[in-house]
């Protein structure tokens, strides 16, 4: 029969064309062309009318049918487009090169500070922590710094303005990391052996050996009958881990408030050896720590009897970041340059 002859070859024409879609949005396409209000199928079953009487029921029955077996293959073409598309994303080629991703790396501050932490700690030391922001009290006064000692004036510290008429000018930026002595043995009776690593601030401006922020660690022990010989044998055990075995050290007096009798620590140079170098100022040693047997009267702001005696240091973790890895210039540790950050 003529009509439905024409709908067994639109069929075919349709079948055509649908092996050729590859894309989801072609198959809406493809459906308007022939399903759609002015489709090609539907052109047939609007024509119907046309058609003698007895022809009509057969031809509209084989135009539905068409249009279902349409709408289904369509509906089938989708779920297999769709498909298709998740595996070629799945599809992994085991051939193609890794993407290579960056490592990142601790600062060498932190690998420093870590190290010395890890000395102590295994020494029997116990890491303590204070705050930044610390009161006159704690910073100077209980480490018995009297208010006309140098170490307050204004060009040193950083003073906070709080706002507050009660609190005003009470505040500010530890300048050490002393203060943490104080705090510790405030809350906790002897025996004591702490470390404080943290960040300080001073009113410097950044030069090659000075920065506004900048980190110590504090290191104090607290017991009965310790003495000076113990600080000595601690602190030999630090440098000789630190640096090398073969280092030797020097003990110079000197002046803290809260330590009496007060040392600064030397190391030996180890570009020269002794010799006298630029490094040493010609001098064959190293600055890099102040020490001594904690002052009597920082045991008294504390409330710690006289059977207790005690030795405490403090040593910049920059200053031997610097001298460790003979760098001479402190301010290539905050300008994050990857070019010097990636060799650590
Ligand atoms: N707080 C001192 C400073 O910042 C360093 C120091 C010296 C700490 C002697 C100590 C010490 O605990 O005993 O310069």
């Amino acid at each position: 029969m003529e009509s439905e002859e024409k709908i067994n070859i639109l069929m075919e024409h349709f079948l055509q064309e649908m092996n050729h879609v590859s894309e989801i949005r072609h198959l809406e396409t493809l459906r308007i062309k022939y399903l759609g209000r002015k489709g090609l199928l539907t052109a047939h079953l609007r024509s119907l009318g046309s058609l003698p009487q007895q022809e009509r029921p057969q031809v509209g029955r084989k135009i539905n049918q068409a249009k279902e077996k349409m709408l289904s293959l369509l509906a089938d073409k989708r779920e297999a487009i769709k498909k298709a598309s998740v595996e070629d994303e799945i599809r992994i080629d085991v051939t193609l090169p890794g993407r290579p991703f960056l490592l990142g790396r601790k600062h060498p501050i932190t690998q420093i500070r870590e190290e010395i932490e890890k000395i102590f700690t295994s020494m029997g030391f116990q890491i303590q922590e204070g705050p930044d922001v610390e009161t006159d009290y704690y910073n100077f006064e209980a480490l018995n710094i009297p208010p006309e000692h140098p170490a307050r004036d204004v060009w040193d510290t950083l003073y906070l303005k709080t706002g507050d008429k009660k609190t005003k000018g009470e505040f500010l930026l530890r300048t050490h990391t002393s203060p943490v002595q104080i705090r510790v043995m405030e809350k906790h009776s002897p025996p004591l052996a702490v470390i404080a690593p943290g960040r300080c601030y001073r009113r410097d401006a950044a030069d090659s050996s000075h920065s506004p922020v900048f980190h110590q660690v504090e290191g104090f022990l607290v017991d009965r009958g310790i003495a000076f010989s113990d600080l000595k044998g601690i602190l030999v055990i630090f440098v000789h881990r630190m640096f090398s075995s073969e280092t030797r050290l020097r003990f110079r007096p000197s002046f803290f408030p809260f330590t009496e009798p007060s040392a600064e620590v030397d190391i030996e140079c180890f570009v020269c050896h002794g010799e006298g170098c630029s490094l040493c100022k010609h001098s064959g040693w190293l600055e890099i720590l102040g020490a001594g047997m904690i002052d009597p009267e920082v045991f008294r702001y504390v409330g710690y009897g006289k059977e207790y005696t005690g030795f405490a240091f403090g040593m910049g973790v920059e200053r031997i970041a610097l001298l460790k890895y003979g760098i001479d210039d402190m301010r290539l540790f905050y300008e994050n340059d990857l070019r010097f950050l990636r060799q650590f």
